[in-house]
C-alpha cells in the first residue's frame, strides 16, 4: 500500500508548456507523483482531486489542456471556457507543476495519424450522444499519462463512464499507473457538484434532486439485483426529469447487469433538467438475484 501524504509541494507552482520542459521537471522529482488531468476552468471539484492527489503522493502534476479530439462537430470546443491565469491562481502552492501545452505542442499533426479507440464502451450511454468523444479522451489520457509518468492519477466518480473506460485503458494497455477514483462532491441537498449546475434555476435545482434521490433508492435496494433495477425503473416511470438513462451496469464492461450478476454494480444516471444534461453515479454490490 502506498503511504498517505499530507505535505504539499515545497516550492511555488511552476507552469510548463512544452513536453521537453515537462520531461525535465518530471525527471527531477523524487518520490511518488500523482497526475490530475483537467481541461482547465478549475473549480471545487478539481480542488478535491488535487487534495486527494496531495494526500497520496509526494508531488502533483496538474495538466490543463482543452483536448480538441474529444469534441464533436457542433460541440462547444471553441467556446469552451479557458482562463489559465485563474487556474494557476487557484492551484498555486497546491501542485508542483501545471502542464498547459498548446494544441500544436500536443498534436503536431491534427488529427493524429495514430489514435486510440475506447471500443464499444465508448459508443454507449454518453458516447451514444457524442460519437468519437471517448476515443478522443483515451487518446489524450494515454498521451498525458506517458508524458507525466505518474504513479497514480485521480478521477472523479461522477463521470462514471469516463472513469470505467480509463480503467480499461490502463488495464488493456498495461500502463504503469494506478487509477484512484474520488467520491462525488455533493451540495447539502445531495445534488452532485457540477459546473453545469450554474445553468439551473432554483426550480431546476429542486427538480434535479430526482437524480440523487433515485441513486439513494437504488443503492438502498442493494444487494438485490432486482431491487436495484426495480428502483431505477420506478424512477423512470415517475418521469420527474427527462431521463436519458437510469441503469445498473457491470463497471468492467458497462453492459447492463442481469439477475445472475454478483459483485460491483455501477448505478449510472443521466437526465435533462431545463435543457442541461446532468449525471450522477454510485457503485454498490449485488449479492442476490
Ligand atoms: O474529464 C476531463 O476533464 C477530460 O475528459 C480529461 C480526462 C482531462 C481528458 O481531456
Amino acid at each position: 500500500m502506498m503511504q498517505e501524504k499530507v505535505a504539499g509541494p515545497e516550492t511555488a507552482t511552476e507552469l510548463v508548456t512544452t513536453k521537453a520542459e515537462l520531461r525535465s521537471r518530471r525527471a527531477a522529482m523524487e518520490g511518488t507523483v500523482a497526475a490530475v488531468l483537467t481541461m482547465g476552468s478549475l473549480h471545487d471539484g478539481h480542488l478535491a482531486l488535487v487534495a486527494r492527489a496531495r494526500e497520496l503522493a509526494d508531488h502533483v502534476i496538474l495538466t490543463d489542456f482543452v483536448n480538441p479530439l474529444q469534441f464533436g462537430p457542433g460541440e462547444d470546443y471553441e467556446a469552451y471556457p479557458r482562463d489559465l491565469e485563474a487556474d494557476l491562481a487557484l492551484v498555486d502552492g497546491l501542485v508542483d507543476l501545471v502542464f498547459a501545452p498548446s494544441v500544436r505542442e500536443m498534436y503536431p499533426v491534427l488529427p493524429p495519424t495514430v489514435s486510440l479507440s475506447a471500443g464499444r464502451a465508448g459508443t454507449i450511454l454518453e458516447g451514444a450522444a457524442r460519437p468519437g468523444h471517448f476515443d478522443g479522451v483515451v487518446t489524450v489520457v494515454a498521451k498525458l499519462l506517458h508524458l507525466t509518468e505518474p504513479h497514480l492519477s485521480v478521477f472523479g466518480r461522477k463521470d462514471a463512464q469516463q472513469l470505467a473506460i480509463i480503467q480499461r485503458l490502463v488495464a488493456d494497455l498495461d500502463l504503469p499507473v494506478r487509477i484512484e477514483p474520488i467520491e462525488i462532491e455533493r451540495e447539502v441537498t445531495g445534488l452532485a457538484r457540477s459546473s453545469r449546475n450554474a445553468y439551473l434555476s432554483a426550480a431546476g435545482r429542486e427538480q434535479a434532486l430526482a437524480l440523487s434521490r433515485t441513486l439513494a433508492e437504488a443503492i438502498g435496494a442493494a444487494p438485490s439485483v432486482s431491487g436495484i433495477r426495480g428502483a431505477l425503473a420506478r424512477a423512470v416511470d415517475r418521469g420527474e426529469i427527462d431521463w436519458a438513462y437510469a441503469l445498473a451496469l457491470d463497471p468492467a464492461t458497462l453492459e447492463e447487469i442481469t439477475s445472475d450478476h454478483r459483485g460491483e454494480v455501477l448505478v449510472a444516471l443521466a437526465g435533462r433538467v431545463e435543457g442541461t444534461r446532468l449525471l450522477d453515479a454510485a457503485v454498490t454490490v449485488a449479492t442476490a438475484p
